[in-house]
């Protein structure tokens, strides 16, 4: 009866049938919560809906009186270079690992598009493609409101602050450095200026681009396990994250952040991106459909071995096992089956993946 159910899953026609009237619902929630995210990250970034924290400032402090490096865009590494590496990067290399994986079908990817395919009537390469991507635009979404979220609700100033809100000292009745000036009006500068020198903790620049880093890395490390990428997988892991820190490094040396807003950046960047890729896409493998209650029993069989040899090699031997066998584990030794047991399709299998 399992080799008939495992068949039955194989061609996919009573998974589909079952499945399809679910998907779309999911799809709509999914797309329903994608919507909101954007939306709040554009309100957060392109609107003040959420005003941001008056902080007040010492008289003639040292941390925040660097000279004005002039507007984002004139930096030397501008927004629009983030952004568009930031979007760029990642997907390229996400469309040609899975054209890759694809077409050259080496280990762990064939199978997995075979098992994924159940549920919908989606390419499963498409599937994959639009699940990696999908989960990282909701994440570089998530990422700038998090940064936004920390920028105006602690209001701390850029370095060059005091430059670009030129307080008149003589008014304010500036004696001394320590002297705190808390007055909303204090600055006589260019208000969209003065906003944007109170957003600096944390860094948006470093926090998208050690996102991108860290999923792309992920994704590099996780899914590429073609012999011959001993050294191309840390070639590119290492110079996406020199790019990331250079991102920083920038942001340092010309006054646009402080060490701890670029170090913030990073941290919420990198946290997002592990925790995606570790707990929402199962670190880029196949997703285990819970419908199916006989796949966590054997879970090596299904990730080791070609789903195409499954039904010769196990047709006579299942209904043995199935009657043998505890559902709590796999341990094949009291019960030996010199030609074709799992003993002898193990060892292969696990050279192949280490390498
Ligand atoms: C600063 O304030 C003083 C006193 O209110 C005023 O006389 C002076 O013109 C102001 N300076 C500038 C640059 O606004």
């Amino acid at each position: 009866s399992r080799g008939q159910e495992r068949g039955m899953a194989v061609e996919g026609k009573p998974s589909v049938k079952s499945s399809s009237s679910i998907v779309p619902c999911f799809l709509f929630v999914e797309l329903v919560i994608m919507a909101g995210t954007v939306l709040l990250a554009y309100y957060f970034e392109y609107t003040d809906t959420f005003p941001v924290h008056i902080q007040g400032f010492f008289c003639y402090d040292k941390t925040f009186s660097k000279p004005y490096p002039g507007p984002d865009h004139s930096s030397k590494i501008p927004p629009v270079l983030v952004y568009s590496l930031v979007t760029a990067i990642p997907t390229v290399t996400i469309v040609i690992g899975e054209l890759c994986a694809f077409f050259t079908k080496a280990e762990g990817t064939q199978e997995k598009t075979i098992v994924t395919a159940d549920c919908c009537y989606f390419n499963p390469l498409l599937r994959r493609i639009i699940r990696f991507l999908g989960v990282y635009a909701f994440g570089l979404f998530t990422t700038t409101i998090f940064v936004n979220a920390g920028q105006v609700v602690t209001g701390n100033q850029t370095p060059h602050f005091l430059s670009a809100c030129r307080p008149n000292y003589t008014a304010l009745g500036c004696q001394s450095t320590m002297q705190y000036i808390g007055e909303r009006r204090a600055c006589t500068g260019n208000p969209l200026i003065v906003m944007s020198a109170r957003k600096s903790f944390p860094s948006k620049d470093a926090a998208l681009s050690v996102y991108s880093a860290v999923y792309t890395v992920m994704y590099v490390t996780l899914v590429f396990k073609t012999k011959g990428t001993r050294l191309t997988k840390p070639t590119i892991s290492l110079t996406l994250f020199c790019l990331a820190m250079l991102v920083g490094v920038v942001r340092v040396a010309e006054y646009r952040n402080h060490w701890g807003d670029v170090l913030a950046g990073f941290f919420t960047g990198g946290a997002i991106a592990v925790f995606l890729v570790t707990c929402v896409i199962n670190s880029f493998q196949q997703m285990l459909p819970n419908p199916l209650p006989l796949r966590p029993q054997r879970p090596e069989s299904v990730l080791g071995m070609p789903m195409v040899t499954l039904p010769c090699v196990e047709s006579p031997l299942e209904k043995l096992h199935g009657d043998l066998r505890s559902p709590r584990s796999h341990d094949h030794q009291p019960y030996r089956f010199p030609p074709v047991t799992p003993d002898v399709l193990i060892p292969s299998r696990s050279i192949s993946s280490e390498v």
